[in-house]
């Protein structure tokens, strides 16, 4: 199983900027979890402080007995080859072409041939649709292909605890859904433990097993996603839905009366405008959680997880009980057909399906 991420009463500042504190939070080993929140609340902050980038102020940050807030510089570059981490910008470096940069960590953390090394570069490749591209320098391809090149070279270490900072913004819709696809896919092979950041409520809503929310220098929610979805928090709601009425304002804050008014302007409101719903359903309870793809196997994360709710269930309301029994139910349902229909079928590739038909094969 992949490897749990404790952190406790974690509080991080830069001056007298405080960007958050006490955040207390743990990743379950194995599982994908998601972290939101407005522009600027410190997501990139937060992953940046679990691989000991930066140093906290005060808590702490357990992986294996390591404390990766104090621990010696040793300490923290051997733990440091448990992780995969796709930066926000990429990081891919720009004189050294996509082969290179994708071969770095290899070179750099094993001892692996030339022949291993080039078997692994370009099955990561393959694996983001990106075969055909070795030589590219990253100035000379598009946005979405260098984010896929980091993806790449993120994972070529097989990775235990696998850290995306906002994979999917700038990629187009259809690579969102391989991305969000593959994502449960390697989960369900390598049962490493994720933490993804994403503004995309359609991701936030079908592919993690926990939500957690950064919000006004705290950390409003951590918790299975069945339970952030359905929950009244404001902040939540609104963020998992993507409405303007709400506590989140354009310049992240609102003051309090404007949250009021509009609170009070939604009650017995119509329903939002279809048009106006985010991808992957709105409103509508919990939507069902992505499934591997035929012929990998089950996700035990996620049935670790549904024991989890189960357990926490009697302690929430009458109405999210409800909407978490039904799509239980229906998850549970989906997972019999799929195994049914896995015998015999291969995995799609995020390759062939996305740039067959498209000449230009741009991310
Ligand atoms: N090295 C640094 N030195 C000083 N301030 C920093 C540093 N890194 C980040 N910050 C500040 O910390 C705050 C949070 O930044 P962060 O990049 O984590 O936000 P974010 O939640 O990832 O936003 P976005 O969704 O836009 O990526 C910002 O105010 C930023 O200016
Ligand atoms: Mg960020």
């Amino acid at each position: 199983m992949g490897v749990e991420v404790a952190v406790h009463d974690l509080t991080k500042s830069f001056g007298k900027q405080i960007i958050w504190g006490d955040v207390t939070l743990t990743l379950p080993p194995g599982e994908v979890s998601v972290m939101l929140g407005p522009s600027g609340t410190g997501k990139s902050v937060f992953l940046k402080s679990l691989i000991g980038l930066l140093k906290p102020d005060k808590g702490s940050i357990m992986i294996r007995d390591v404390d990766i807030a104090r621990c010696s510089e040793h300490k923290l570059y051997e733990t440091r080859k448990l992780f995969g981490v796709l930066f926000q910008d990429g990081a891919l470096f720009g004189s050294m072409n996509l082969y290179d940069n994708i071969a770095f960590p290899l070179r750099e953390h094993t001892r692996k041939s030339e022949k291993e090394i080039s078997n692994i570069v370009l099955e990561k490749l393959e694996m983001v649709g990106l075969s055909g591209t070795e030589k590219k320098l990253p100035g000379e391809i598009s946005g979405g292909m260098r984010k896929r090149a980091g993806l790449a070279r993120a994972l070529v270490l097989d990775p235990e605890i696998i850290l995306f900072d906002e994979p999917d913004s700038g990629l187009d819709p259809v690579r969102v859904a391989y991305l969000n696809q593959l994502i449960i896919d390697l989960n369900a092979q390598t049962d490493a433990t994720f933490l993804i950041v994403t503004h995309d409520i359609g991701t936030a809503r079908t592919v993690p097993d926990n939500l957690g929310m950064l919000f006004r220098r705290e950390l409003v929610m951590f918790g299975p996603r069945e339970v952030l979805l359905t929950s009244e928090e404001p902040v939540v709601k609104q963020f998992l839905n993507g409405r303007r009425e709400g506590p989140i304002g354009m310049s992240e804050e609102k003051d309090s009366a404007q949250v009021a008014a509009e609170l009070a302007s939604l009650e017995g409101a119509a329903p939002p405008h279809p048009m106006a719903a985010p991808k992957g359903g709105i409103g509508g309870g919990v939507p069902p959680q992505i499934q591997p793809s035929p012929g990998l196997p089950e996700r035990k994360a996620a049935g670790r997880r549904q024991q989890r709710v189960l357990d926490m269930l009697h302690t929430l309301p009458l109405a999210a009980q409800e909407a978490i029994r039904a799509v239980l139910d229906q998850e549970h349902q989906e997972e019999l057909e799929a195994r049914e229909a896995s015998r015999g079928a291969s995995a799609p590739s995020w390759d062939s399906a996305a740039t067959q038909h498209v000449s230009s094969g741009q991310g």
